[in-house]
């Protein structure tokens, strides 16, 4: 029986979709499979141990927040036991169809080589945004159909041992590294521009699903200094009483529920043409690789 861990962060739901396609793809490829999945803060914040060799293969999935991944995912890997020889399986889940968001597998790399781990494949999957854009729903269709199609493709390479890596040359990235530092900077001051509206009625849920455990009560809630920027406190708040001061703009009003968002858009017409910055998906919609 070969055994395979799917270790993911997923903010708000994006990479755990992904992460439950992967598992119910691999499950029904192969019968002679038991596929285990964990969430990186539940192995974090209550220290839990996994025995890394009691799996065949490793995956380990997290969002691109400004083209890096998140904190908690370096955490993770920095956590992890050193090895000698296991083999992982990376995926990465954006929301626009940039080549740059594949410099976020780089620092993961690193580190995994240096613990004794062999990257064997990597992909990244474009889903539905979940701040700024609100996406046409017959891109979210096509979204959906083509990261169905890429999760059927990556299951049967990694189970037939087919090896797909980058090499990470830097010289394509150079002249973006600024875009990119200029991203990443932008992200670090999300944290503080959440405030707690007059709507917050102290449920305390948005305390209990932080993944940080970065949000507490002191007379009213407050957000600290260890906050991802995922948004799972805005989207999970049942009074929508989280919000940003300048960044308000980039929160999805009617909130964020993928699979809702993927169920209304199921019947969609996707033949439509691409037009205007949706053109920047017709790579990505014309090629699975
Ligand atoms: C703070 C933040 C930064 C983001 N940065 C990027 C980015 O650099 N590139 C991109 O394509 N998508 C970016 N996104 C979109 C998410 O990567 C995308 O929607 C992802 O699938 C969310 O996954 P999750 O639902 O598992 O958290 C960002 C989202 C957030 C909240």
């Amino acid at each position: 029986m070969r055994k395979i861990a799917i270790f993911y962060f997923s903010g708000t739901g994006n990479t755990e979709f992904i992460a439950k396609l992967i598992r119910n793809n691999m499950i029904n490829l192969s019968i002679n499979l038991s596929i285990d999945l964990y969430r990186v803060e539940d192995i974090l914040n209550n220290d839990i141990e996994v025995d890394i060799y009691n799996y065949d293969i490793i995956g380990i999935g997290a969002p691109s927040y400004g083209f890096n991944p998140p904190k908690i995912i370096i955490d993770f890997c920095k956590n992890l036991i050193k090895v000698n020889h296991v083999k992982v399986f990376l995926f990465l889940t954006c929301a626009a169809p940039c080549y740059l968001n594949n410099v976020a597998f780089f620092g993961i790399k690193r580190i995994l080589k240096r613990k004794g781990y062999e990257v064997i494949y990597e992909k990244v999957i474009c889903m539905p945004a979940n701040i700024l854009l609100k996406y046409d729903d017959s891109i979210i269709k096509r979204l959906y159909d083509s990261a169905v199609e890429r999760v059927k493709i990556m299951t049967k390479d990694i189970l037939g041992n087919t090896v797909k890596v980058r090499n990470d040359h830097f010289i394509p990235y150079l002249f973006r590294w600024l875009l990119i530092l200029l991203v990443r900077l932008a992200i670090k001051t999300v944290p503080l521009d959440f405030i707690v509206g007059k709507a917050c009625n102290e449920c305390m849920k948005c305390i209990r699903i932080c993944p940080r455990k970065n949000i507490y009560f002191k007379r009213k809630i407050k957000h600290g200094l260890k906050c991802e920027a995922c948004y799972r406190c805005v989207y999970g708040c049942p009074q929508r009483a989280i919000k940003g001061r300048l960044y308000n703009i980039a929160i999805h009003k009617e909130g964020y529920d993928i699979e809702g968002i993927f169920e209304k858009c199921k019947d969609i017409d996707t033949k439509k043409p691409l037009k205007g910055i949706y053109k920047t998906f017709e790579s990505y919609f014309n090629s699975l690789s």
